[in-house]
Order: C-alpha cells, then structure tokens, then sequence
C-alpha cells in the first residue's frame, strides 16, 4: 500500500444501517482491488456490519469520533477502546463539525488523539481554518497550531499511524474548493513543519490528506498536488456512482493522464 493514495468517505450523519450496508455491499460486489487505501466511515451503529461486509475486500473501515477514556460514566460515548474491539482500523478526530457545534477543543481531540493511538487506532486528524483567518493572512499559524496541540504527547514510534486531514473550513460542504496553488503552498508548509517537529524520516510517514468539496471533476488535480496523499470525501462519497468515480479518478492521480 505504500505510495498509494488514501481515500476517506466520511459519511457524516447520513445513511441508516440499511442503507450503508447496501453501499457497501456494492462496493465489495464491483470486486475490483483498488490501488488505494479506501476507508469508509459510517455512523457507530454501522460498524460491525461494515467490517463483516468488508472483510477480506482490501476496504478499511473507520469511525467518525471517539471519546478518549476506556470506559465509565459518560453516558452517550463510545471509546477507542470499544472501537478498537469490534476491529475499526481508522477514526476521524477533530472534524471541524465537531469542534464547531460539539465544542471540543484541541485539548479534548489532543487526548482523543493519544487514545486511539493507545488503542491501535489509526487517528485521521482533522485541522482547517475559517474564511475570517484566511482572509486575515493568519491560516498557516492556525494550521501549525492545531497540528502541534492534536499530536502532543504523541511517541514517534506511533506517528507511522497518524494521519493529518488538511481542510479549510469554508470549503467544507460548500462547492468551494481551495486554489490549487494555495492548497500547494499549505501542504508545502504543512510538511516542512513536520519535518522541522520530527525530521524528514518520520514527517515522511504522516500521511497529508485534503478534505472541503472534492469531488470527481476535481479529485485527480488535487490528489496530484505535492504532498497530497488523499482525499477527505463528505457530500460526494453518499452517492455510489459519484463514488466509484472518484476512486477511479483517484487511482490514475499519479499518471498526470
Ligand atoms: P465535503 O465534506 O466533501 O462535503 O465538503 C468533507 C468533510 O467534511 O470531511
């Protein structure tokens, strides 16, 4: 898998059981061996059944959020721990739907972080910036911030696990993309920075995905944008031939066809 590129759904609170199981079913039926990782986050109640459809497809299943202690009194949440129990490989921290309307702060995805790495979860971290800071010149710092607050605390044995989802908050379910120059510049930064954290060897084993409007008309420009090794797919991953288009897409990224 090595140097292929990663392609995230993340279908939010969107399809009931039924209806992802179908998506699912459809996917594993096409049969077709991607080369790509693509890892298909459902909402929890899907989970076991994804991974039972899934098993054995060469297709990863993620969860959308985690709450960071093992267990307890905290009525509603589900832990790494648990997810990492039914067999979920990814899960998807810090969505900026999260950190906006659920109120969590780089603090709390910080241990979530931690938790799922603790848990053998591999952490799909979230950072992005609003329009206002964008317009302010200050998105870069804000970038750099969340990235250093998500992964405190983070042993550099594990960082081969961590993966950082670039999007800017404006593009996010919008129809907005980034400018393919500006995205360029901003996965430039964000790599050096993480080269400047951990050196070149380990900043090279986090993976640097971009999420905020891809769909299949722009997913091979974007996925062939340097250090860009996947995508982040909301709004377009929900319809299945929508979908299959852009793992098609996805997959000829490399050969500048
Ligand atoms: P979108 O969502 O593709 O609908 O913009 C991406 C995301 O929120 O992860």
């Amino acid at each position: 898998m090595i140097g292929s590129k990663f392609i995230v759904a993340n279908f939010k609170m969107n399809k009931t059981v039924h209806e992802a199981e179908e998506f699912l079913k459809n996917l594993v039926l096409n049969g077709k061996k991607w080369n790509l990782e693509v890892i298909i986050c459902p909402t929890f109640l899907c989970l076991e059944r994804a991974l039972n459809i899934c098993h054995k497809s060469g297709i990863k299943i993620g969860a959308q959020n985690c709450y960071f202690e093992k267990n307890g009194a905290f009525t509603g949440e589900v832990s790494a721990f648990m997810l990492s129990s039914v067999g979920a490989e990814y899960v998807i921290l810090g969505h900026s739907e999260r950190r906006t309307y659920f109120f969590e702060t780089d603090d709390i995805i910080n241990k979530k972080v931690i938790s799922a790495l603790e848990n053998n979860l591999k952490p799909i971290i979230c950072v992005g910036e609003t329009e206002f800071e964008r317009e302010n010149g200050t998105e870069k710092e804000k970038i750099k911030s969340q990235i250093d607050f998500a992964l405190k605390g983070a042993e550099p044995e594990q960082l081969d696990k961590v993966i950082i989802a670039y999007e800017p908050i404006w593009a996010i379910g919008t129809g907005k993309v980034v400018d393919y120059d500006d995205a360029r510049k901003m996965f430039l930064f964000i790599k050096n920075h993480l080269v400047f954290r951990y050196g070149k060897n380990l900043a090279d084993k986090i993976k640097l995905l971009y999420g905020g409007s891809i769909n299949e008309n722009n997913v091979k420009e974007l996925l062939g944008i340097e250090n860009i090794d996947g995508g982040l797919i909301g709004g377009a991953s929900l319809d299945f031939s929508r979908f299959m288009s852009i793992l098609n897409q996805a997959e000829n990224s490399d050969k500048g066809e």
